[in-house]
């Protein structure tokens, strides 16, 4: 290490895929000399990875940005990369002019490079290509992962599909799959490190195309899934329109490839999907799900749900309601809908005042709450295989994860607390909305 080390601060908002970034690029830091710090204060180069998929979430980074400006006097420097900095782009040198770097994530790959510009004094250096990005995904072997049992590879970058409110295809670029042999290399050297549960992202994750055409998404799944050490294989999120049954009989046969799948369906309404251009219909959807519903193993179905789009009526979100109980998600998260610069949605008439869609967000999950209340009861009684990833000393319990993805709280006779990213067999005794509480079953 260089006597020069520089100390950097990294901050993270977003989905899976930013945190992984902020993964990748503190890995791509620490490579070229960089010292990682856990304060602020005592950091020359502030990095602020920042997410744009709701209004709110895109106020949050000016405000953030705002709190920064009064530490522009001693000597830092800031960066802004992720979705807002790839949609606002150089704007947001006007809006702060102490940032020196704004860099989008289809840019990372050229980030040795921005850093030697920054370290030169270089004041305003942008990493914007976006859409233009060809080919390459950001593969890193530099990856420094937060924890080191359960950990991310991404296999597809970027997003092609232009829902009509949506700003990802113009903040994360084109959509770009990742060699299936490079996407192998990771997780063997995961699975050789330790990693036992392996979550492959993509923000849609089973559009997945190898470019070497040597696997589809289901046999990466299995590949990954027959790995000595992994015991879980985990993907999100899953597009509806790239659906097929393959993926299905994959969970079915491989014990290692987890029984969740997150197929966000944003509305019930064939009427609202389309002017969403989600390019399915509510039939067409429900079918997927029969088939999900239709496999051997009890797959837990998550989904996401947008309500007040532009024209929604209360017949369309009746609709969705209807949904909720024709599916039997295990979660659903929602959300009012946002108005996001540049998408087709913008010019859309027929809003939705603000209070329908608060008070349609509040019907929505006060009625998903009451379901998932008996969903979660089927449980009772069950043995279920929990990685372990904390305890709560104030509750006296160990804090783990099923298969499914579902929180199991647990307590042990045993003296010794079992270790965090160990295994263990659970057996249910209460359920909750949103938790599972049981007891260690102890091997012998
Ligand atoms: N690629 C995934 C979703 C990624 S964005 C898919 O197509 O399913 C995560 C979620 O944010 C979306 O599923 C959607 O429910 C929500 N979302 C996206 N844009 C939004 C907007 N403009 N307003 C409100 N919610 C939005
Ligand atoms: Fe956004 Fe639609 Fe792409 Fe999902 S599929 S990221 S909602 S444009
Ligand atoms: Fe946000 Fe960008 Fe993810 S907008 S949700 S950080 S893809």
């Amino acid at each position: 290490m260089s006597a020069a080390a520089k100390t950097f601060y990294m901050e993270t908002f977003g989905c899976q895929m930013n945190a992984h970034d902020s993964e990748k690029v503190i890995g791509t830091l620490e490579h070229e000399g960089y010292v990682r710090v856990q304060d602020e204060e005592a950091a020359e180069l502030i990095l602020y990875n920042t997410c744009s998929i709701r209004d709110k979430a895109e106020q949050k980074v000016f405000h953030r940005l705002n709190e920064y400006k009064r530490m522009q006097g001693e000597g830092k420097q800031f960066a802004v990369l992720g979705c807002v900095a790839q949609q606002e782009g150089e704007k947001i040198f006007e809006k702060a002019p102490f940032v020196s770097l704004v860099s989008g994530s289809a840019s990372y790959r050229n980030l040795p490079e921005m850093l030697v510009r920054l370290e030169a004094g270089e004041k305003r250096i942008t990493g914007l290509d976006d859409r233009r990005t060809q080919d390459a995904t950001f593969d890193t072997e530099f990856t420094t992962r937060s924890n080191p049992h359960r950990g991310y590879i991404t296999i597809i970058e970027g997003c092609d599909k232009f829902c009509s409110y949506c700003v990802v295809p113009y903040t994360r670029g084109k959509e770009r799959s990742r060699a299936s042999d490079s996407i192998m290399a990771e997780a063997q050297r995961m699975a050789s490190l330790g990693y036992t549960d392996i979550q492959l992202l993509g923000q849609n994750v089973n559009s997945y195309r190898d470019p070497l055409g040597q696997r589809t998404f289901a046999q990466v799944l299995e590949s990954i899934g027959v790995l000595h050490g992994v015991r879980r294989v985990r993907f999100t999120t899953s597009h509806p329109r790239d659906f097929t049954p393959d993926i299905i009989e994959v969970i079915d046969r491989m014990p290692t490839v987890c029984d969740h799948v997150h197929l966000p369906v944003q509305s019930g309404s064939s009427a609202v999907l389309k002017a969403m251009q989600r390019e399915y219909t509510r039939e067409w959807y429900l079918e997927r799900i029969g088939w999900i519903k239709a496999a051997k193993r009890d797959i837990s179905m998550t989904t996401d749900i947008i309500v007040g789009f532009p024209g929604e009526t209360e017949e369309d979100f009746e609709m969705t309601m209807s949904l909720l109980d024709e599916v039997g998600y295990d979660a659903v998260y929602a959300f009012q809908y946002s108005q996001r610069p540049n998408t087709p949605a913008v010019g859309m008439p027929d809003t939705v005042p603000d209070d329908v869609k608060s008070s349609r967000l509040q019907r929505l999950m006060d009625a998903q709450r009451e379901r998932q209340r008996i969903a979660y009861e089927r449980h009772m009684g069950q043995v279920m295989d929990v990685m372990v990833e904390g305890y709560n000393s104030q509750r006296g319990q160990i804090t783990g994860r099923s298969s499914q993805n579902k929180t199991v709280n647990f307590t042990t006779t045993q003296p010794i607390l079992p270790a965090l990213g160990s295994y263990q067999q659970v057996k249910i005794t209460r359920s909750f909305p949103n938790s599972l509480v049981g007891e260690a079953v102890l091997a012998g």
